[in-house]
């Protein structure tokens, strides 16, 4: 993320701590984003999905989990004036599970659904860490087996081909099998966990009381060598897990997707109950999750609908917009640009006012064209820097002369041709020629 310069003045509003503006240098890389998104999605049989910022807390209590840091520590909560308790979305998985549900969309029938949105969580903010950010997401309900997780992970590996970040991206997987599997292994985590107290930090002794699982992703280095003797989820794993793991794994291999076992991503969530998996980056320092997500067969009827097998991920806009950044001269030709065709140079009252007719003319005749008008007045000089900063190709002009004969001049800013005057019809022509070229 660009870091914006703030004015500091005593009478200025800030922006809260964690919450950014995107100015729109940078919107239009989001929007070059969003639109492959879009597409993609679209392609994959998912239909968009648009959902409140605020829910009832009781909501994200009970899906993510009273004991994890989210619920813990990182909610906006509130009371509203009736004294109800309100929170904003720190994720997007409980609230399209909530809506499906409420809208009837889960019963005896598979739904492919995808979001986009601020979420909210009350973190330590730093690069790649804030306290509003966006995430797309993507949820599946009604399918069974590993085919469906298979092409979730497809899809993003397209996603990430076709953004440029393919080389940047890896994937890691693993499964944390169904809830009694998991009891039993946490179980014998927290076993070992208990023998080995004295080599535990403080945050992980914490994590022992309320979410042991949790220890397994700590990074402290100093953990490492504990953590890896530990026991292993995978010698849990009752043979139904194994096989669609296993299964999983070959579908991925075939499709030429590279991964890695990683038998340490528990994820923050409660909610899973098999595949997990998460795409990481090298080159975010400490932020490196950009994508993550896996299979909650359980959540819908925990939130009360009918018992619907479901699988999802969300990936973190923000991370892969500085990810996009970061490489941004591989990407820069690839990015719409906001530089005008042309910026009309308008000299005095009456040809700014015949000017914005004959502007309109032109974008209804050529609706591609990004046309700026100059309306802050100035002289010939100080519009023809204008038109030069704003990158535009063509400046259009009208000074008395062209008003005159009713004819606008254009000057091609960019390479050395003279100058020529036309008609509208003959201007529309030679506008649509160059927009081709
Ligand atoms: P999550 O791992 O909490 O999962 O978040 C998904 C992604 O959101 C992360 O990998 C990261 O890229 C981004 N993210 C999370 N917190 C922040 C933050 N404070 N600042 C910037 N980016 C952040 C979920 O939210 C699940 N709902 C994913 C899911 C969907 N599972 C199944 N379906």
């Amino acid at each position: 993320m660009k870091t914006v310069k703030t004015v500091k003045t005593k009478n200025i509003i800030q922006r809260i701590k964690g919450m950014n503006d995107i100015l729109p240098d940078t919107s239009r890389v989001w929007q070059w984003v969003e639109c492959h998104i879009m597409r993609l999605f679209t392609a994959y049989g998912y239909g968009e999905i648009r959902l409140p910022l605020l829910e009832k807390t009781e909501l994200f209590k009970r899906s993510i989990g009273e004991a994890t840091d989210i619920v813990e520590k990182e909610m906006y909560t509130f009371l509203d004036r009736k004294g109800k308790s309100f929170t904003l979305r720190p994720e997007g998985t409980a609230n399209c599970v909530r809506a499906a549900i409420e809208n009837g969309m889960l019963y005896h029938q598979q739904q492919k659904l995808w979001y986009i949105g601020p979420m909210f969580r009350y973190e330590q903010p730093q690069e790649g860490r804030y306290r509003q950010f966006y995430q797309v997401g993507v949820e599946a309900f009604g399918f069974l087996g590993c085919c469906i997780e298979a092409e979730l992970i497809l899809m993003t590996a397209r996603l990430w081909h076709e953004l440029g970040l393919a080389s940047k991206i890896t994937l890691q997987l693993n499964s944390l099998g169904k809830p009694a599997v998991r009891e039993k292994y946490r179980d014998a985590f927290v076993a070992y966990c208990q023998e080995n107290i004295a080599n535990l930090d403080e945050d992980s002794k914490r994590r022992l009381k309320t979410n042991p699982l949790r220890i397994l992703d700590s990074k402290n280095p100093d953990l490492q060598a504990l953590l890896h003797n530990a026991p292993r989820i995978q010698d849990y794993l009752d043979d139904e897990d194994k096989q669609e793991f296993i299964d999983l794994c070959h579908i991925l291999t075939q499709a030429g997707i590279q991964f890695k076992i990683n038998p340490y991503l528990v994820r923050g969530l409660d909610y899973y109950t098999g595949t997990v998996f998460e795409w990481v980056t090298q080159d975010l320092g400490a932020q490196g999750a950009v994508c993550a997500g896996g299979r909650y067969d359980n959540l819908v009827e925990e939130l009360g609908g009918e018992p619907t097998p479901a699988v999802g991920f969300a990936m973190g806009m923000d991370r892969i917009i500085s990810l996009i950044l970061k490489s941004a001269e591989s990407n820069e030709s690839k990015l719409p640009s906001y530089h005008p065709h042309a910026f009309f140079i308008l000299a005095g009252e009456a040809a700014e006012q015949q000017g914005i007719i004959i502007a309109e003319q032109l974008r209804s005749a050529l609706p591609d064209l990004i046309l700026w008008t100059n309306c802050a007045g100035g002289n010939f000089k100080s519009q023809f820097k204008r038109a030069d900063k704003s990158g535009a190709r063509f400046a259009l002009i009208i000074g008395e002369d062209e008003l005159s004969k009713n004819m606008i001049t254009c000057k091609d800013l960019r390479e050395d041709h003279p100058q020529q005057m036309f008609n509208i019809s003959a201007l529309i022509e030679y506008l649509r020629r160059a927009l081709r070229e």
